[in-house]
């Protein structure tokens, strides 16, 4: 059996999800009567396989939850959104004066970001990245790309490489133990019987014949963070929970 093709299936997806919005490009079939949204295909490396609509990627604030919100109300000074997406956050700063850059490692991504409007969008790592931010904002669950334990403290020394005096970071978590999906439960207690945190995540993005690589991407709970941070230099300042959601505000300790 073959493999997807590794490339960038997190892009090709948002540019999917794009002309399904605007009508223009190429989009899914409609099925007799049934339309086929443009799905967002999440594989776990146990196998699950989660399936969401794409189109929250480009919902505008008036379809956002509370959590989106009260994030884009915690931000100040120049802020850098880290995996961007389709830009969605960026376009509401943008829009309300806010000086703003969409940061993302996914070339569609960028590209969708600038059909949608989003004037300072960029293909980077933070790790490659030049400049200095007041906030960080990491929406859409990305707090989980702080990676793992391991992982972490490097992501985190680049974000601090890039901050401003007083910048903080205003991230959404969620956390891993509130489900009640045995499927989840299971995946914890295999993750643990490796010598892992149950909510550190290995999964890729498939997209038609495309997938991403594999990545390590981190679900914690506060607590947990609060442990991810020692010795990083950065600490939580406050946390208000949306469960299983949170917001999580990091200053440099
Ligand atoms: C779950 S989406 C969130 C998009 C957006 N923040 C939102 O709330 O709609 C994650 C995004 O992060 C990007 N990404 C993944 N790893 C990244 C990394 N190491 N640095 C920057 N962006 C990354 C992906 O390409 C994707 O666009």
């Amino acid at each position: 059996m073959d493999e997807p093709v590794v490339g960038d299936a997190f892009g090709e997806l948002l540019r999917a999800a794009l002309a399904e919005q605007t009508g223009r490009g190429p989009r899914p079939t409609i099925i007799a009567k049934y339309p086929t949204p443009v799905t967002e295909l999440v594989e776990r490396d146990d196998g699950f396989l989660s399936a969401l609509p794409a189109a929250r990627y480009l919902a505008p604030p008036a379809d956002w939850v509370d959590l989106d919100h009260r994030a884009l109300a915690l931000v100040r000074g120049r802020v850098l959104d880290v995996g961007t997406g389709a830009g969605r956050a960026a376009l509401a700063l943008q829009e309300r004066g806010v000086p703003v850059t969409g940061l993302d490692v996914s070339a569609g991504a960028v590209e969708v970001c600038r059909a949608r409007g989003v004037r300072d969008a960029v293909l980077s790592t933070v790790a490659d990245h030049t400049g200095r931010y007041d906030t960080f904002l990491l929406l859409g669950n990305n707090l989980g790309l702080l990676g793992s334990r391991r992982a972490a403290p490097r992501f985190l020394a680049d974000l601090a490489a890039l901050a401003a005096p007083g910048a903080r970071i205003v991230a959404q978590g969620t956390d891993p133990y509130d489900t009640a999906d045995p499927l989840h439960h299971a995946y914890h207690e295999r993750n643990r019987s490796r010598g892992r945190w149950a909510g550190e995540m290995v999964m890729r993005i498939r997209h038609r014949n495309l997938a991403t690589d594999w990545f390590e991407y981190l679900l914690c709970t506060p607590d947990e963070l609060a442990v991810v941070l020692v010795g990083t230099g950065w600490r939580v300042e406050a946390v208000e929970p949306y469960p299983p959601r949170y917001l999580a505000v990091l200053v440099r300790a």
